[in-house]
């Protein structure tokens, strides 16, 4: 991605941020959020630890784990998305690129989650190191692969088939505990919240990845 379409997404983000939990739920008929925290929170079975959610948005991906009693950090680098989510209470928030060094420390995270962003990612295995430095030994990840797709052409996002996304997954540092599919979102269905009648429309599923690391 250049420096400018990072740009333009990071407004982009901003621009939406007061509607985005309303939009995403009601309009884009969005589940993640609820699908990657549930699985995490019964992997982890224990009613207490540190989060890390990364591209936390306004907060939605976090929402389970503050409900379930977990000390949540959350990482955006959209400041508009970053304002929304202040109104959680989360330990601390950074506006800042998952992409860069993260400003937490190593071995330190229970649980990390990167929910409906490796769409934007543009060097996962290099993501999937960082989030290992970022785990306690046995610590668990949740992330959503955005299915391959010609959206990839026509929208500017990365999609994959399972099998080459997880040919990124180090089996070394992570054992794949559980994988699941389900709807991710519409891009017509963003168009119309945007009120742009041009988007071409693609249908978004996501594979969800769990992944624990070794202890
Ligand atoms: C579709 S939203 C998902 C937000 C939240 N995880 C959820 O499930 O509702 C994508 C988020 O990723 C953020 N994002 C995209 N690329 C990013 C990057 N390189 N670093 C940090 N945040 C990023 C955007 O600002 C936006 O908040």
């Amino acid at each position: 991605m250049t420096s400018d379409s990072k740009d333009n997404r990071r407004e982009f983000f901003s621009k939406i941020a007061s509607e985005y939990d309303k939009c995403a739920i009601e309009r884009l008929g969005y589940e993640a959020h609820v699908k990657v925290p549930t699985k995490l929170l019964e992997l982890h079975n224990k009613r207490q630890g540190l989060v890390l959610d990364l591209a936390c948005g306004t907060g939605l991906g976090s929402l389970l784990f503050f409900e379930s009693g977990f000390d949540v950090i959350g990482i955006d680098f959209s400041p508009g998305m970053i304002d929304v989510a202040r109104s959680h209470p989360y330990k601390k928030l950074y506006c800042q690129s998952i992409e860069d060094t993260l400003p937490v420390e190593d071995r330190s995270f229970d649980i990390v989650t990167a929910i409906g962003v490796w769409e934007f990612i543009e060097d996962p295995p290099r993501l999937l190191e960082r989030i290992w430095d970022k785990l306690i030994d046995g610590g668990l990840c949740g992330i959503t692969i955005p299915k391959q797709s010609d959206a990839q052409n026509e929208l500017g996002i990365h999609t994959y088939s399972p099998e080459r996304f997880i040919q990124f997954v180090d089996k070394r540092r992570f054992d794949i505990v559980d994988e699941i599919d389900f709807y991710g979102w519409e891009s017509g269905h963003l168009g119309e919240v945007l009120g742009e009648t041009g988007l071409p429309h693609h249908r978004i599923d996501y594979h969800a990845l769990f992944l624990r690391k070794h202890k």
